[in-house]
Order: structure tokens, then sequence, then C-alpha cells
């Protein structure tokens, strides 16, 4: 049995971040370079609850499965109906579709807000496969790859634009 939280205490921070941090040092999924303090990281999920945002976990038996939040694409007010989702599975859990239950409920909580009309993935890498292919498969669109974009660990990377429509 899966649990999803909306609300997170301090220990749920503390284990998403674990998670958050451990693509930072181990992935080009996420174009940081430098592991968040827990400051950092409260202050983000403070901030997309202060905006009414969907900020979800996953827990079973104790163990945090993953997160995925929603937060603004961009700060112009032209872009106020469209968002950028981040969703991120402890390692020791990929693919047993726990994902795919994340972004589902991710989805199913944006729908409920009318501000939301347009979801955009922005995905570290062309070869990054797990998460091009789950976004396929919930319906999002790819827009277009941004070249050589990102540069980290003395490698340039690609970003993966898919998007949508809610
Ligand atoms: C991408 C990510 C969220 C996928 O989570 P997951 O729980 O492993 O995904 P699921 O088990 O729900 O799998 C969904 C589909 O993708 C496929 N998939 C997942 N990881 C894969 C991989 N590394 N290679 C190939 N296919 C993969 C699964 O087989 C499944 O397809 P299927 O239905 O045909 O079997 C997870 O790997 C992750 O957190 N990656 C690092 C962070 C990241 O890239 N986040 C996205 C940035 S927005």
């Amino acid at each position: 049995m899966i649990f999803l939280y909306n609300h997170l205490n301090r220990q749920h921070l503390n284990s998403a971040l674990n998670i958050y941090n451990h693509y930072i040092s181990n992935s080009f999924s996420n174009f940081e370079e430098k592991r968040l303090t827990s400051q950092a990281f409260n202050n983000l999920y403070k901030n997309i609850k202060k905006n009414k945002l969907p900020f979800i976990i996953g827990i079973k038996n104790k163990d945090i499965l993953g997160l995925a939040y929603v937060n603004k694409f961009r700060e112009k007010s032209g872009y106020r109906y469209t968002y950028e989702h981040s969703i991120y599975v402890n390692p020791e859990f990929v693919k047993q579709k726990y994902g795919t239950r994340l972004l589902k409920e991710l989805i199913n909580q944006c729908k409920k807000n009318k501000k939301i009309k347009n979801l955009i993935a922005v995905i570290g890498g062309s070869d990054n496969i797990g998460s091009i292919k789950i976004h396929e498969k919930n319906g999002f669109k790819h827009i277009g790859t941004l070249r050589k974009v990102g540069f980290k660990k003395n490698k340039w990377i690609d970003s993966v634009y898919m998007q949508k429509i809610l």
C-alpha cells in the first residue's frame, strides 16, 4: 500500500532532500551542481505551498518512494497558466511503477487547479530514457530539444522539453 502525502513534516522533507541530492550528485537529470541545503529545500517547499501548488511524496512502510512537485515555469506574468513539474524516484525503488503513480497523482491534482493549464517537463539529457518514457506514457508530447545547454561534470547536456496541455 502506498500513501501519498501533500503536507510534509521535517522528516519527510529530509528524506525527500536525500533523493533530490542523490540525483544532483549522480545524474544529469538535475542541472544543479551542488547539493541543496535543508534550508534551501525547505524554502522551495514553502514557496510551492505558498503558491498553492502540488508537492507530493509517496511512502510505503516508512520508505519514501519519491517526490513530485509543480513550480512556476517562468516568472513573467504572461506565463501564469504554465507550470514546470519535477519528479524524482528513490533510486532503490526505480522501475517499479512508483514514478507512474506519483506522476498520475500530480497530473490529477493539477487538473483540479484552475490556474494550471500547461505542464512542462524539462528533462536533463537526451539519453534520460526513463524520464522521456514515463512522460510519453502519461500523455506528454515531445516539443523540442535544446542542444548542449547544460554543462556539468565536464560534459555538455541537452534539455528535452515535453508538454501536456491540461
Ligand atoms: C524517470 C523516473 C522518474 C522514472 O521513475 P520510475 O518509478 O522508475 O518509472 P516507472 O517504473 O513508473 O516506469 C515508467 C515507464 O518507464 C520505463 N522506464 C523507467 N525507467 C527506465 C529506464 N531507466 N530505462 C528504460 N525505461 C525505463 C518503465 O519500464 C515504464 O515503462 P513500461 O510501462 O513500458 O514498463 C526515475 O527514473 C527518476 O527519478 N529519474 C531521475 C530523475 C529524473 O530524471 N526525473 C525526471 C525529471 S522531470
